[in-house]
């Protein structure tokens, strides 16, 4: 059951994109996911659909209860046609404030949201992170086996990505498991100028090994997102077969060995 958290402490480089993306991509496949949205912003919520949640994850963290996330499981508004429908556990704005909560634990608040996840059953966790490297990023970092770091090909991104490596190696220090595995890089919004290429090729000059293949920029992504519509389900519309095609690779590389 691998459990995937989505960071980079940037925002806007498509963390939630690409949850969405690989929620479409798990859906199509006939895997029931679990979205985790961790940002207080929602994002995530709202692209499956999710507009008033009925419930969500900051009481989990409140509540400090082995395999409490169970409690905040509720189903997405995605399409039936799109395949098996995603679970999530919603997102609130009171998150921020339960962060500095967190923070004044004198047992350290890292480990809130491991220990909710406990002997949770589905099939694949994605966990959106917020844009930062705070208490709910590390919860995330925490609880996973494996994670994602998704950037985008601009100034300075291979900076920020080293910097995300090292926060995620120290957590890999603390843990006995030595987890969470890094699954790779993802560059995501790729477009075709010059500097899109050239910040391209510095990260993968500076990670030859942990790039995975881009994802590119195209307005059917965002549109998708917009409309709380898989993009596995945007039928004809340009770009988003070619889309849906690489969050499908993405979604190998990031089941791993777990595929047949
Ligand atoms: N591959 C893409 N093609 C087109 N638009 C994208 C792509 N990835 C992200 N976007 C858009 O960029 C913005 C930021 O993406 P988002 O996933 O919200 O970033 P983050 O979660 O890291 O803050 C959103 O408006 C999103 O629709
Ligand atoms: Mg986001």
């Amino acid at each position: 059951m691998p459990v995937v958290a989505v960071v980079n402490q940037k925002g806007g480089v498509g963390k939630t994109t690409v949850v969405l993306g690989l929620t479409s991509a798990a859906a199509a496949r006939g895997i029931e996911a679990l979205v985790v949205d961790l940002d207080p912003q929602g994002n995530a919520s709202t692209g499956l659909g999710v507009f008033e949640p009925t419930r969500g994850i900051d009481l989990v963290l409140e509540q400090e209860r082995p395999g409490g996330i169970r409690s905040a499981v509720e189903s997405t508004g995605w399409p039936h046609e799109c395949g098996r429908c995603p679970l999530l556990a919603a997102s609130s704005p009171d998150l921020s404030v339960r962060e500095a909560q967190l923070a004044t634990d004198p047992l350290g608040g890292q480990d809130r949201l491991q220990m909710a996840m406990n002997g949770s059953p589905w099939p694949l966790v994605l966990v959106d992170c917020p844009p930062s490297l705070g208490l709910l990023t590390i919860n995330a970092l925490f609880a996973a086996d494996r994670v994602l770091l998704v950037t985008e090909p601009g100034a300075w991104a291979a900076d920020g990505v080293a910097r995300m490596l090292q926060t995620i190696e120290r957590i890999r220090l603390r843990r006995i498991d030595e987890s969470p595995r890094l699954v790779g890089i993802a560059i995501n919004r790729l477009g075709r100028t010059r500097d899109a290429r050239y910040w391209h090729e510095q990260l993968s000059e500076t990670y030859p090994e942990a790039c995975l293949p881009p994802i590119h920029l195209r307005a059917a992504v965002a549109e998708a997102a917009a409309q709380s519509l898989p993009i596995h389900g945007l039928g004809s519309r340009p770009g988003a077969t070619e889309a849906a095609e690489e969050f499908d690779v993405l979604l190998d590389r990031v089941l791993g060995d777990e595929t047949t």
